[in-house]
């Protein structure tokens, strides 16, 4: 028997499309000439690992090319997803093998990070992914919301159509620039990740201008008529750049009032319970999204803008990485001129860290001396875990805006 894992040519992709369309059931799986033709329309066969065996393909996945926001700069992002394998060839360790075969693929591409979302997680920590963001899901009653504060002016809304993400770019990429996880966006990425995705409901786009006319927030939003949030609004995207967007974006949703319920998708560091007069009317749940692994340690860190400009230190860091022989080791790891640095030495380290933990670390998820406290972390003292608190420090929270 034969086994390999590689990339895909674009004869291979149709195979991959109904690999990938039975595992997550996707609706029109049993006449897949429509589903193989986006696939090819919107992804490059190259970004595409398969596992075969005896010449048979068992298991594919895709690594998205993207850029990711941290601090104010991008670093090259490895979005992977999807991963899935055929039914008939489950348990084989076929998706390991593709898994541990792209963290070198990925290297190669100078993608230096890699994320993906999953409800799997033991199975990515196996191979170095870790939790990394987090989010919480708002529900309330639009008759319920009563607002603490008042914008200072109304300015008017628009709605724009699905093909308009020239006009909310702008917004996003500002947006972008001050947050943690946000892609930067082309044409394709808006199209058919966001705005024109086939397995959603018709998204609904609001965009608030202010009394000047400046764009400064919008929404992205669904109403759906069937399955488990039939009635309600669903809102996938807020984004907002000032105080007026943000209190003028929510008071629309409240607007809504013959829809049962409004679900909005936010940061847990977004402050709804402190506007909403009877805050213990809306409902919070909170989950982890995203999980990183760190694909390139020394590149990813040379990308990797400083949360603050000014700052300078170093720390000895011991990394343990099995599956990515060319991030083990022991690293100086520092920030000066506003970025991150990392170079190998021979030196006692400071703090020790697995690959996996590193992932959490990396994008300020979890700060070193947390993961210290709960035992992930070993220091030798505690200005170690100081300087590298500092070090893999991040502006804000981590939050995912794209769904991949
Ligand atoms: C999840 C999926 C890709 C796993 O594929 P697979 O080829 O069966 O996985 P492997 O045989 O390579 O398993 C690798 C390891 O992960 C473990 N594992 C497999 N699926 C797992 C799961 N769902 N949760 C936790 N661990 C899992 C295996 O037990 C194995 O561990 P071991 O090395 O200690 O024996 C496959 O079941 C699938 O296609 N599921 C439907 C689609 C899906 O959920 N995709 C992932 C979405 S992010």
């Amino acid at each position: 028997m034969s086994f390999e894992v590689r990339t895909l040519t674009s004869e291979e992709m149709a195979d991959a499309a109904a690999i990938s369309a039975y595992a997550f059931n996707a609706p029109g799986r049993h006449e897949m000439t429509e589903l193989a033709e986006r696939l090819r329309r919107t992804s490059q066969p190259d970004w595409f690992l398969g596992s075969f065996e005896d010449g048979e393909m068992t298991a594919m996945m895709c690594v998205l090319p993207v850029e990711m926001y941290l601090n104010g700069g991008t670093l090259p992002f490895g979005a992977v997803s999807p991963v899935a394998s055929s039914p008939l060839h489950r348990r084989k360790g076929h998706a390991a093998a593709m898994l541990r075969y792209s963290l070198a693929t990925m290297r190669e591409r100078g993608q230096v990070i890699s994320g993906l979302s999953t409800p799997h997680p033991a199975l990515y920590r196996r191979y170095g992914w870790e939790i990394a963001a987090d989010a919480r899901a708002y529900c309330f009653k639009p008759k319920d919301f009563r607002s603490m504060a008042r914008p200072r002016q109304r300015g008017r809304f628009r709605m724009l159509k699905t093909t308009d993400w020239q006009e909310l770019d702008p917004i996003h990429r500002a947006y972008a620039q001050r947050h943690n996880g946000p892609f930067l966006r082309g044409e394709g990425w808006w199209r058919d990740y966001v705005l024109e995705t086939p397995w959603r409901p018709a998204h609904d786009i609001v965009v608030w201008q202010s009394d000047s006319g400046e764009s400064e927030g919008y929404a992205v939003y669904q109403q759906p008529s069937t399955g488990p949030d039939a009635g309600k609004v669903v809102v996938l995207e807020l984004v907002t750049l000032s105080g007026d967007a943000y209190l003028n974006l929510h008071l629309y949703f409240a607007g809504h009032d013959i829809n049962r319920e409004i679900l909005l998708w936010a940061s847990r560091q977004d402050p709804l319970p402190v506007l909403l007069e009877d805050a213990e009317k809306l409902e919070i749940k909170e989950g982890f999204t995203v999980m990183l692994r760190v694909i390139d340690f020394e590149a990813a860190m040379r990308w990797r803008r400083a949360a603050r400009e000014d700052d300078v230190c170093e720390v000895v860091l011991r990394i343990e990485d099995e599956l990515a022989p060319w991030n083990d080791g022991t690293w100086r790891a520092g920030i000066a001129e506003g970025r991150t640095h990392a170079a190998r030495v021979d030196e006692e380290p400071e703090i020790e860290v697995s690959a996996r933990v590193l992932g959490s670390l990396f994008n300020g998820y979890l700060r070193p001396s947390v993961a210290h406290e709960s035992g992930m972390v070993t220091a030798s003292n505690a200005d170690a875990l100081d300087r590298a608190d500092r070090i893999f420090a991040a502006r804000k929270a981590p939050f995912f805006t794209d769904h991949f």
